[in-house]
């Protein structure tokens, strides 16, 4: 489409088709009501705005300047104007805009490089070699719980330096700031404000220590970014090293979950995942895909936007979906299979653009670890339940994974 063509608006959002992302009907299928949409429009109009579907439209328009982060204004649609979660919210990374966000991206994006990311490989190794030991051999377990959630929390705690002895008070403060997604927020207040108070004082207790003895951590790494004598100030390595914690707790927990979900019903593809270790840092990139932790990511128009011949008005709601973009042909070729041997694609599970996920090296470091361990572990692995998953909106997958298996031969 040319810029001629995208700038000419005769359409409004009224003449785009209606998605239902609230019925039981989306929620039993979202990846296929997603899909069947796409095929139809390349974006649709929801309860809460627009819904960005095809790859293509969200490849033009999602480093758009015309749009905008949500930031702080979640908070105060649902009558949140102050206190700890508030402030927190409204300083860190993903809602700072313009020059504020660039100056601390390029402190500290060389402490989340691929390289860097390496040298707490052995330590993310020792996380998963020890939580698969653990698991129950030929006995039913929810796999969320014995693996996914405490392997994110561990690694970061690993990499921040966290004493050993406080990493489960860590992980609860951790878990309970991660309740602060927009929905439901003034109930959980109370908790996620209490959690966040604990892990600031924390995270300075950190920062003071390594201040007068540095380490090989990542608190002592950032501590050392430095650009032209620019630094970062001690409220935003704070803000930062939670953000860090919430940002990479749900998310990666979730993906390392679809993992699972997605080889229980392919025994083939994880024995030959198996014998082919080498194969996991591309079943990494297919699984983020082909299930992506963020279903959608949000942002609002600042101005009127004019795409494919329809306008879209200032300060509408955008949902990006990332589920029905990662299933586009111009992304993978049938994009709705989950593929072992799925040639590199485009999708955008880390976002794209300035606001680009800090830590894709870690997650992705993570799914390989585990996509390298677990299936030279375990043969065969069964359900034994139904999994339960959180509801299809934003940051989503199995919350609940029933399963069990035994120990593979040699
Ligand atoms: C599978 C796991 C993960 C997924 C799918 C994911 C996805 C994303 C996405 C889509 C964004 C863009 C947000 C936007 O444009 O508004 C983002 C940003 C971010 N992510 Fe992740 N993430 C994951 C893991 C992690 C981990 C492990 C960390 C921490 C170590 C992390 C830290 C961040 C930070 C700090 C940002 C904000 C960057 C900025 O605004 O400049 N993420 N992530």
């Amino acid at each position: 489409m040319s810029a001629v063509e995208q700038s000419v608006g005769t359409g409004t959002v009224a003449d785009l088709p209606y998605l239902d992302m609230e019925s039981e009907d989306f929620f039993a299928a979202p990846y296929e009501r997603l899909d069947a949409m796409r095929r139809q429009s390349w974006a649709a109009r929801s309860a809460m705005g627009v819904v960005l579907l095809s790859h293509k439209a969200i490849q033009d328009l999602y480093a758009d300047p015309r749009l905008r982060q949500p930031g702080i204004e979640v908070f105060k649609f649902q009558g949140v104007t102050e206190g700890p979660a508030y402030d927190w919210w409204e300083t860190h990374l993903v809602h700072l805009e313009g020059q504020t966000h660039t100056r601390i991206r390029r402190l500290v994006a060389g402490a989340f490089s691929p390289k860097s990311v390496d040298r707490y490989r052995e330590r993310m190794r020792t996380q998963v070699r020890e939580l698969a030991a653990m698991l129950p051999v030929d006995e039913p377990f929810d796999f969320v719980e014995r693996y996914a959630d405490p392997l994110p929390i561990g690694v970061t705690c690993a990499i921040l330096g966290v004493d050993p002895a406080d990493v489960a008070k860590f992980g609860k403060w951790a878990g309970d700031v991660t309740r602060i997604a927009p929905t439901q927020l003034k109930e959980n207040l109370p908790v996620i404000e209490d959690a966040l108070r604990a892990l600031f004082d924390y995270v300075e207790y950190l920062v003071e220590r390594r201040r007068r003895e540095m380490g090989d951590d990542l608190v002592s790494e950032l501590l050392r970014s430095q650009e032209g004598g620019n630094r970062l100030s001690l409220d935003e390595l704070k803000s930062l090293i939670v953000l860090l914690l919430v940002g990479g707790l749900d998310t990666t927990r979730f993906a390392l979950a679809w993992c699972l979900v997605t080889f229980l019903d392919r025994p083939e593809d994880w024995d030959e995942l198996a014998a082919h270790p080498e194969l996991a840092p591309s079943v990494a990139e297919e699984m983020l895909r082909y299930r992506p932790a963020i279903m959608e990511n949000f942002r609002f128009t600042k101005v009127d936007v004019t795409y494919a011949g329809i306008t879209i008005p200032a300060n509408t709601l955008l949902s990006i979906s990332t589920a029905a973009a990662n299933w586009d042909d111009a992304c993978a070729a049938n994009g709705s299979e989950f593929q072992l041997h799925r040639p590199p694609s485009q999708h955008i599970s880390f976002g794209k653009g300035s606001h680009f996920c800090l830590g894709a090296s870690l997650a992705r470091a993570e799914l390989e670890e585990t996509l390298r361990t677990l299936p030279a572990l375990m043969n065969p692995i069964r359900w034994e339940g139904e999994a339960r998953y959180r509801i299809p909106r934003m940051i989503s997958g199995p919350e609940k994974v029933p399963m069990s298996f035994s120990r593979r031969a040699g």
